[in-house]
């Protein structure tokens, strides 16, 4: 392998992706990414450019896709639309990008024989209860419950389609809540964040007990590289870093991380249909394929994450208006 197509590159995940493989392979890559509001080429700054290939474009677009698979060895898709509260306001965009583009690229993975690899989330198993000893495995049941949740779920089962039916070379990986730098200012953690730098107070959904399972987006980097290398092809891997935290949890160590007092925050209108709990077991990818994550400590990794939002405020300050806009018209 030596040149990756990187769907959605200029994205959270796909940019710190991109700045990994970069850092510790050879590969050289090229990213396609459309620049949507959640696109920011800011994002690979500072990255060779003689190794580094921006082509702004669609992936619901046949034929551009056809023509970038023709240059690359092997193929990582995250280009998506990733936030649920966005896709209970608007689904459409969901389904065009999500499985549309999911569709496009597999018909040229197929016409061109290329390795690929499709990156999910472990929110296609709808959620767990609070009290529930049970994690999500490979063998759980697909039950998602938003338009976003139901589109990733929808673009895993044309992968295993395309699999089965026409031999397409494809992986999957279904990993839990990222966090890290690069992330939208409409997402929790730097919502909390870039709230608490502007003086504004924190919002929890309702009373802030659903849980999330922490993993830095440069574990889920180093887990896709394991999978790429060495994943059997058809097979699903779950990718998650044994981080559970409730939402108020995560919330109150922001504040206390950010010197603020640990209970200056609001509770705020709740997500329609919000999932309680996710939480994955990932020995599938440690035992068959020998992966650990680095970043074992989430206060640590998150005391950095905050640095960041400090030091790069000209990133994300072209979007917070907009975002705390459309958040206060729901009440939230
Ligand atoms: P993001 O919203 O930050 O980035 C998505 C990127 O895709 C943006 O750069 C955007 O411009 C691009 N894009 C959107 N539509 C496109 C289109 N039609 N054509 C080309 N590019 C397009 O998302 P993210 O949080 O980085 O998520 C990336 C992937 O990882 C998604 O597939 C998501 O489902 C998955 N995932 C995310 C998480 C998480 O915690 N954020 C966890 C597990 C899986
Ligand atoms: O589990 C993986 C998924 O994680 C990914 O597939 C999605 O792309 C990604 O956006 C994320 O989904 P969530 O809905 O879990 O993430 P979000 O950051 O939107 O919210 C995290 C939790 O915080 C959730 O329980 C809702 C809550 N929340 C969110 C916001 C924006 C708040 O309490 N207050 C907020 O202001």
């Amino acid at each position: 392998m030596s040149r990756l197509l990187v769907t959605g590159g200029a994205g959270f995940i796909g940019s710190n992706f991109v700045h990994h493989v970069i850092g510790h392979t050879d590969h050289d890559v090229t990213v396609l990414d459309a620049l949507t509001y959640a696109g920011n080429r800011d994002s690979l700054e500072g990255l060779p450019a003689d190794r580094v290939t921006f082509v702004e474009g669609d992936i619901t677009d046949a034929s551009l896709v056809d023509e970038l698979f023709g240059q690359v060895d092997a193929v990582v898709h995250y280009a998506a639309e990733s936030h649920n509260d966005n896709s209970l306001h608007d689904p459409r965009p969901f389904l065009d990008t999500n499985i549309v583009g999911t569709y496009t690229l597999l018909e040229a993975a197929r016409r061109h024989g290329r390795r690929f690899h499709h990156i999910s989330t472990d929110e296609v198993y709808g959620d767990l209860e609070l009290d529930d000893p049970a994690r999500f495995t490979e063998e759980t049941p697909y039950n998602p419950s938003s338009p976003y949740s139901s589109t990733k779920a929808g673009s895993d089962l044309l992968v295993r389609a395309w699999v089965r039916s026409f031999g397409v070379a494809a992986t999957i990986s279904n990993c839990s809540n990222n966090y890290g730098p690069y992330q939208h200012v409409e997402k929790f953690i730097p919502r909390q964040i870039t709230n608490v730098i502007r003086g504004i107070r924190p919002k929890l959904y309702g009373a802030g007990e659903n849980v999330r399972d922490w993993i830095h987006a440069d574990d889920h980097s180093s887990a896709v590289l394991t999978i790429l290398d060495r994943g059997r092809i058809g097979e699903t891997y779950l990718i998650g870093a044994d981080g559970e935290q409730n939402n108020k949890e995560v919330v109150e160590l922001i504040l206390e991380l950010m010197g603020q007092p640990r209970d200056a925050y609001d509770h705020v209108v709740d997500r329609a249909g919000h999932d309680l709990r996710y939480a994955i077991d990932s020995s599938k990818l440690r035992d068959e394929l020998g992966w650990t994550p680095a970043f074992g400590d989430f206060p640590s990794g998150l005391a950095r994450t905050i640095e960041w939002y400090r030091d790069n405020e000209d990133w994300w300050a072209p979007s917070k208006q907009a975002t705390e806009a459309f958040y206060s018209s729901k009440g939230q």
